[in-house]
């Protein structure tokens, strides 16, 4: 609970620092300011300082820096709140009781789990000696669960007909006792009946092992009652916000990193009665973002074990799909799927704890492999199913909150489609030295001038094209002025050509201020020249070959912005850049 504002600042206003401070450090004064020997070190010269007028203090060895509330949490190792009340009592005001609802709510907190207190500890009894009890008593056997571990999980029954509510009703509160949820109103009888009546009861506690509800079981045979029921949701019951046995798990989280996640009651009962209790249970909901923050506080590895039938599967996706969210680079969540319908606490009854643990480092898998496995299973062999499934990956590893491991995902599910696209990849990494699409007559004189890259060549042949032919382009200087050159030496060529053409003189190659060691290279290596010279003045022929030059060079600058904004996009996973990729793949296509 937060303390107002103006309750912190009366404490400030009735003590000055120096007189806190002075209770432990020897302060003298000098100028506005006190000086004594710092208390966060030792130290012979003093360079610790308080200042009243601005309500701190400053140690200039340690650069410690703060006001009242700080120098006792940072002296005497308190907590914000004891500081506060040593404070306000020093200053002589009274500790702070919080607002009237606070209070309210605080004191309706205790009653509540007084009553669930009493109510389990009531039914627990019962179970263990009542003779009505007894039908429950030969369930648990025929389930093997021995008195011990009915008392380890403070195991209950509930009989059919009781007058709890009534008894209950004397030593609390109605309302908070309907509240609870343990009972609900029959509205023929006007009466107050036990939600948990003939079932089998396994409270659920609070981090701190305090009952706050239940979990109940039916011992009938019947399809027409739920199997399970919980406790509904109340002021301080929040399914999404508990996880059955997590207050005897977490004591063992100093030993142990692992803890298993499971879908049942049963399971962890099982799991624990063979020798495994680090293990907690979702509340027969899906598993929250809230769970996982939860369990991650405590431990390092999060091995979700789920039933291995159809619905477990199902369940396990989506605990997958949202607990990747909370991934944190210092934390693992990972899937273990059981066989043949088994569910944990089968398998291990069967198998014993060793095997368990054994089945467990050889079985489970990453969260990553798990969707991705999962929906590699769903694509079929066409592209619009693996686009969608490519699609599906990155918005998955997109959802990531923590920014490093949603790198490191998308990684890996965009290095595992990549071997699925042999082809696109074996381009891409051939890029800067694979052949241009080039004009079918001349491969023979690429394959000659291996040393400049096939783009430069590329665009000595643009060049010489429009050498060769100014007149023609300088009528038709909008077929060329947009084309983008990518080396430096060719750029600064088109540039000066350009510049000429649109002068509109009339002009010659070695009128350009150009190199001739450049414009050598050019008519030595441009490919296209043989066929040039057999389409002399041939307008439609320059200007088809002017054509393919132009689309080949647009290829390689979309080649080289999709790479660009490929690596942007493992980086924002926005959707904008990927739509900008797709289109500009789809353009890729056109050409
Ligand atoms: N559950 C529920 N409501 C149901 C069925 C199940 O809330 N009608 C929840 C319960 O939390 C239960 C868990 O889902 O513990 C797992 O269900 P299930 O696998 O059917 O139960 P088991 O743990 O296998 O219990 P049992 O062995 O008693 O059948
Ligand atoms: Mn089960």
């Amino acid at each position: 609970m937060k303390y107002p504002k103006e309750y912190l600042d009366e404490i400030k206003t009735r003590l000055k620092v120096s007189t806190v401070v002075s209770k432990t450090v020897n302060l003298k004064k000098r100028g506005k300011e006190f000086i004594g020997l710092s208390p966060f070190k030792t130290e012979k010269t003093p360079s610790f300082t308080v200042n009243d007028e601005k309500g701190f203090y400053h140690c200039f060895s340690t650069s410690e820096h703060g006001n009242i509330f700080d120098f006792l949490m940072k002296t005497q190792n308190l907590k914000f709140g004891e500081a506060v009340k040593t404070l306000a009592n020093l200053a002589g005001m009274r500790p702070y009781t919080f607002s009237i609802q606070d209070e309210e709510r605080e004191k309706k907190w205790q009653e509540y789990v007084s009553i669930y207190n009493k109510y389990v500890q009531f039914y627990h009894e019962k179970l263990l000696k009542n003779e009505k009890a007894s039908v429950a008593r030969d369930y648990l056997k025929k389930r093997n669960l021995s008195k011990e571990v009915v008392k380890k999980f403070k195991i209950g029954y509930v009989e059919k007909n009781t007058n709890f509510f009534e008894k209950l009703k004397k030593d609390f509160n109605e309302k908070v006792l309907i509240e609870s949820g343990l009972f609900y109103l029959d509205d023929k009888k006007n009466i107050y009946v036990e939600r948990f009546r003939e079932r089998i009861i396994f409270p659920i506690n609070s981090i701190a092992g305090q009952p706050i509800g239940l979990g109940g079981r039916t011992i009938r045979e019947n399809n027409y009652l739920a199997k399970y029921i919980n406790s509904p949701e109340t002021q301080f019951f929040k399914k999404g916000s508990n996880l059955y046995n997590l207050d005897l798990a977490r004591k063992l989280s100093n030993k142990i990193d692992q803890v298993y996640l499971v879908e049942g009651y049963m399971d962890v009962i099982g799991l624990s009665k063979n020798g495994i209790d680090n293990v907690v249970a979702n509340l027969g909901t899906s598993l929250t973002d809230k769970q996982i923050l939860i369990l991650n506080q405590f431990f390092e590895d999060i091995i979700i074990c789920f039933d291995g039938d159809e619905s477990g599967y199902k369940a396990a996706l989506r605990a997958a799909e949202n607990s990747i969210k909370e991934l944190k680079p210092e934390k693992k969540i990972s899937f273990l799927f059981l066989t043949n319908n088994e569910d944990p606490d089968s398998f291990v009854n069967k198998n014993g704890k060793d095997y368990f643990i054994d089945f467990t480092k050889q079985n489970k898998i990453s969260i990553h492999q798990f969707i991705f496995d999962h929906y590699k299973n769903q694509t079929e062999n066409n592209p619009s199913s693996m686009a969608i499934f490519e699609k599906t990956l990155r918005s998955t590893a997109n959802t990531i909150k923590d920014q490093f491991i949603k790198k490191y995902i998308l990684e890996y599910f965009l290095k595992k489609i990549s071997s699925l696209t042999p082809y696109i990849n074996n381009n891409k990494r051939q890029f800067f030295t694979k052949k241009t699409k080039s004009l079918k007559s001349t491969q023979k004189y690429f394959n000659e001038s291996k040393s400049i890259s096939l783009i430069e060549i590329k665009e000595f042949s643009l060049l010489y094209l429009i050498l060769n032919n100014l007149e023609i382009f300088q009528e038709n200087i909008h077929l060329i002025e947009k084309i983008k050159l990518f080396t430096n030496e060719n750029k600064l060529v088109f540039n000066a050509i350009l510049s000429k053409l649109k002068n509109g003189d009339k002009f010659v190659v070695n009128d350009l201020s150009i190199d001739n060691q450049l414009i050598d290279k050019i008519f030595k290596f441009a490919s296209i020249k043989h066929i040039l010279n057999n389409y002399q003045n041939n307008h439609d022929k320059i200007f088809d070959l002017l054509e393919e030059i132009t689309r080949d060079l647009k290829n390689y600058e979309l080649e080289f912005r999709i790479e660009e904004l490929e690596s942007k996009f493992a980086k924002d996973l926005s959707e904008s850049t990927f739509n900008e990729i797709r289109e500009l793949k789809k353009l890729q296509n056109i050409n």
